[in-house]
């Protein structure tokens, strides 16, 4: 862990992984920067504990040179970005609604690209004196991009798309930044998923438990400490039975 603060932009802080995400940051002493559409709880709690909370949807493509102007306004230096947010339809709805399959490859492949773009050009990475990349760019993606997943193919598409522009992305930000993904298998359930379809969930893992966000967390510290990891897709899946 770098025993420097940090500046970390999060997009989607307001549950789950990247709420807990950003928890932990804060914790560890960084200055963490959260996006939001909708408050939660969740996003009051770390405002409370430190966060900086800005809006922005990742639909509204047109204004994502806006909010990275207003980044650029509230801090001087980004060092991580974090591109959590995501949106999850099952392909039963992109059939009966077309769109969503659009708004899946907007949320997880074009307008973080284009996000990535702007905070490059506002706020700009460097080299550091001692030779290393000033900055870190990771996208969160799936593990069942190699497993499969027959009722998401939208979604996994749009997945493997981001995960397949890391190596282009760490090309075009060499030296200065790094660009790795991290892909996690089942991380938490949902609240209304019932005992019979976790125990199904659970048995297909060859490490049968519920792992929580944590693990994401401790991917990141990971991550963060060792400045040689680049063009790197880190799976979180406890492993894969393959072939039965
Ligand atoms: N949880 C798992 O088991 C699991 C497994 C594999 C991969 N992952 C990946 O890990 C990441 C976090 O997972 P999660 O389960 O915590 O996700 P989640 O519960 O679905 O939360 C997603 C976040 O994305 C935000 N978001 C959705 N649409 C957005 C938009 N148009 N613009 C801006 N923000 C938007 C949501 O904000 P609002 O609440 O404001 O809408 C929310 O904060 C995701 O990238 C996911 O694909 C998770």
């Amino acid at each position: 862990m770098p025993t420097t603060s940090q500046t970390i932009l999060i997009t989607g802080v307001t549950r789950r992984v990247g709420a807990h995400l950003a928890g932990h940051l804060l914790d560890a002493g960084h200055r963490v920067i959260g996006t939001y559409r909708r408050e939660t709880d969740a996003l009051h709690t770390l405002i409370e504990r430190g966060l900086i909370a800005l809006p922005l949807d990742l639909l509204e493509r047109d204004r994502l040179t806006n909010f990275a102007d207003q980044l650029a306004a509230r801090v001087e230096r980004l060092d991580l970005v974090v591109h959590n947010a995501s949106i999850w339809h099952a392909d039963a709805d992109c059939a009966a609604d077309p769109s969503l399959a659009t708004v899946m490859y907007t949320v997880h492949v074009t307008s973080p690209i284009e996000l990535t773009e702007a905070l490059q050009r506002v706020l700009p990475a460097r080299v550091r004196d001692d030779g290393q990349a000033s900055r870190q760019v990771v996208f969160l993606t799936d593990a069942h991009i190699d497993e499969g997943e027959p009722q998401h193919i939208h979604y996994i598409a749009s997945k493997a798309a981001i995960e397949g522009s890391i190596r282009s992305l760490a090309l075009r930000y060499a030296p200065h930044t790094r660009v790795n993904a991290i892909a996690p298998g089942l991380l938490m359930f949902h609240p209304g998923d019932n005992a019979d379809y976790r125990r199904q969930r659970l048995a297909r893992r060859l490490l049968p438990f519920e792992p929580g966000p944590g693990v994401v967390a401790q991917t990141i510290d990971y991550l963060m400490a060792c400045p040689l990891i680049n063009q790197a897709a880190i799976r979180l899946d406890t492993g894969r039975r393959w072939g039965n």
